[in-house]
């Protein structure tokens, strides 16, 4: 990595300020129902602890829209925390001001607090100066292991490396950048990419970036009823981007005379609606008929990709095939996380990227099972875009 980070400074005594994503799920109980976020960020926690630093760890939660608003309070993140790593983690009522500043004046070495959550003031997301250098005045060294959000440049991740003379990566985000990385600029081959999601709008830009990449590319979710428009398939009720159509048509050309394998399902499952209780069936692409709606990629598209996924040795995966929250819809993005499981198991490096992938791979069961799955949702598709993120550009080299 072209960064400094936190193997690169000197810790012992020194106030660190650490820009962390613990901007987690919770239930409608107010528990954390996935800690993932909190726990990559542990070796960057450790290292600072064991080396006698006085950590300073500031997030964001949800969007509380630069409002005071307690449900958004990270008050449970810092108990998470202090269970997992067995040492007490003060909780902070703010993020800046004099109360906050003298608590983080008399932290001892190795001790840590928590700042409440940044977005209750709204000049974190308006990246003001005057906050990136109040929130800078707490630290001596600043890191960021905030990979989730290094595609914001907001006051905490952009706007406050103006004020502090040192400012790292930690471990996470060197993490990320390792395996993200790696996959897209030196990938064993074959490489196969697999993407899902509702539009082709949000996807546009990674597949054309990895056109430039991948061997194969596998299509999934709503968005392929847009490509299925395109090619003059009936689509039924299904989600079709109308003013995107030429665009699918135009990417499908674009993957063949670049000579790459663009696959898209040849069968569907069909709904009436997508709820729950909805029944659901397979039907080969060209049946798709009247008030349907497509849900999931079908069984015969999941045995063929399969058979491309077990062919690879680097497998990337980003965005769901089908409605996969609810149970009777969920198959088809089940096969693929087993087949990203197997191809581990037979050696491949596999790398899942976005919330939703994530998700279903926990749902899977499978989450031990593939080689990297990214904390980042929106980061690690500005990432896959090939786009610079601001909250690593802006970290010393
Ligand atoms: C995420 O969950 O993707 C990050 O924490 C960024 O959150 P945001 O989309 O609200 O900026």
């Amino acid at each position: 990595m072209q960064k400094k980070t936190l193997s690169d400074i000197s810790i012992q005594g020194k106030r660190i300020l650490m820009r962390v994503d613990f901007n987690v799920p919770f239930d409608k109980e107010k528990n954390i129902t996935d800690d993932k976020r909190i726990v990559e960020a542990l070796p960057s926690i450790r290292k600072v602890i064991d080396n006698g630093g006085r950590l300073i760890l500031m997030s964001h939660l949800g969007r509380p829209k630069g409002k005071v608003n307690q449900e958004f309070t990270l008050a449970p993140v810092a108990a998470r925390l202090s269970k997992l790593i067995d040492c007490p983690v003060t909780m902070a009522k703010d993020c800046i001001g004099t109360e906050v500043m003298q608590q983080v004046l008399a932290l001892q070495d190795g001790e840590v607090i928590l700042l409440e959550n940044l977005r209750f003031h709204p000049e974190e997301e308006a990246n003001d100066p005057d906050f990136s250098r109040e929130l800078a005045s707490l630290g001596e060294i600043y890191v960021n292991d905030a990979f989730g959000t290094a595609h914001r440049a907001h006051a905490s991740t952009e706007g406050i490396t103006h004020y502090m003379q040192t400012a790292v990566a930690g471990y996470l985000i060197e993490k990320e950048l390792l395996y993200l990385g790696k996959a897209l600029e030196e990938p064993r081959r074959p490489f196969v990419a697999i993407l899902g999601g509702s539009k082709i709008s949000g996807k546009i830009d990674v597949l054309e970036n990895l056109f430039n990449k991948v061997d194969t590319v596998l299509i999934g979710g709503a968005m392929i009823f847009t490509f299925f428009k395109a090619q003059g398939f009936e689509t039924g009720n299904s989600l079709v981007e109308e003013n995107k159509v030429e665009l699918a048509l135009s990417l499908l050309e674009q993957a063949k005379q670049r000579g790459i394998k663009l696959l898209l399902p040849v069968d569907v499952m069909l709904a009436a609606e997508i709820s729950a209780e909805a029944p659901c069936h397979a039907e080969a692409i060209n049946a798709i008929l009247g008030n349907m709606i497509g849900v999931d990629i079908g069984p015969e598209t999941a045995e063929l990709y399969r058979n491309e996924i077990l062919s690879a040795q680097t497998v990337l995966w980003n965005g769901p095939m089908g409605v996969f929250e609810i149970d009777n819809f969920a198959t088809g993005t089940m096969a693929v996380a087993k087949a990203l499981s197997e191809a581990t198991a037979k050696g491949a490096t596999t790398i899942v990227g976005g919330g939703d992938s994530a998700a279903a791979l926990s749902k899977a069961g499978l989450t031990g099972e593939i080689t990297h799955i990214s904390t980042g949702g929106g980061a690690s598709l500005e990432f896959l875009e090939g786009k610079e993120l601001p909250g690593i550009a802006a970290l010393n080299d």
